[in-house]
């Protein structure tokens, strides 16, 4: 493809995903903004791996469960993935690599709507905690939320256009928007099981390969990575499974 016509092709996309398409995976990109996690700054990071290769994040709950996107796990057989964790550099080796047991997804999951977008992942044996391998605690049930809320969002996703995976943990802080805004009048397909955060700029952003990843407040797990219109734009927020309204299912299913 010629210089210009990938421009063109570019524009195309960024015109799509702002022109309203949720972009559920695909497309432009950017952890858009924010930095470079240090060892051991999120300790219940998980990267999911399939075929050996990073596909989605996920995040330590206990021993033996991860919280991650049911679009992460729709349709995978436990035996084609694998779950790293302790490491902020997917090319370091110096991470735990675990086998998975099961997958779980939500009985409600809608891969249409991404409503109900929560998978949990039981691990074949116990992870050794400790350093930098720690579980979080999980937000409570319907929590409340103020606007504007500082939240912190982690992974190995895309950080360009060209889908480059970092292999290096990033981090960033978006803010919460409140049910004024982030509801299914002003954004078509919201449900209550989603919440919306972004940043005012728009340069900030989880982006492809974030999924299924951490979004915590005060040091919670209040959202799950789900989906986005692109990756960071102006006044658009991405979207996050809403911890609090699945925090019943969580408990029943793992027993945390
Ligand atoms: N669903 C995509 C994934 O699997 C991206 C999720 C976040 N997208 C976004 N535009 N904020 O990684």
């Amino acid at each position: 493809m010629s210089s210009s016509h990938k421009e063109l092709t570019t524009l195309l996309l960024l015109l799509v995903a702002i022109a309203g398409h949720p972009a559920r995976c695909a497309e432009v990109t950017r952890i858009i903004g924010g930095q470079f996690a240090s060892p051991g700054q999120f300790p219940h990071q998980v990267s999911l791996q399939l075929r050996g290769r990073h596909h989605c994040g996920g995040s330590l709950i206990s021993d033996t469960m991860i919280v991650t996107a049911a679009h992460c796990t729709i349709g995978q057989s436990p035996s084609q993935m694998k779950a790293v964790v302790g490491t902020t550099d997917l090319a370091a080796g110096n991470g735990q690599t675990l086998d998975i047991a099961q997958l779980i997804i939500h009985p409600q999951y809608n891969p249409q709507t991404q409503d109900f977008d929560m998978s949990l992942i039981r691990l074949s044996s116990p992870v050794k905690l400790g350093g930098a391998v720690q579980t979080i605690q999980l937000a409570d049930a319907d929590a409340n939320y103020a606007a504007d809320t500082l939240a912190t969002i982690s992974g190995f996703g895309a950080i360009n256009q060209n889908l480059q995976l970092p292999n290096r943990l990033k981090f960033a802080q978006v803010q919460l928007w409140s049910r004024d805004f982030c509801n299914a009048q002003n954004i078509p397909g919201l449900t209550d099981r989603m919440v919306c955060a972004g940043h005012p700029s728009g340069q900030v952003s989880s982006c492809q390969g974030d999924s299924g990843g951490p979004l915590t407040v005060d040091g919670k797990l209040f959202g799950v990575v789900s989906w986005g219109f692109g990756c960071g734009a102006k006044g658009r927020p991405a979207m996050y499974t809403y911890v609090g309204a699945l925090r019943s299912w969580i408990k029943q299913m793992a027993n945390v």
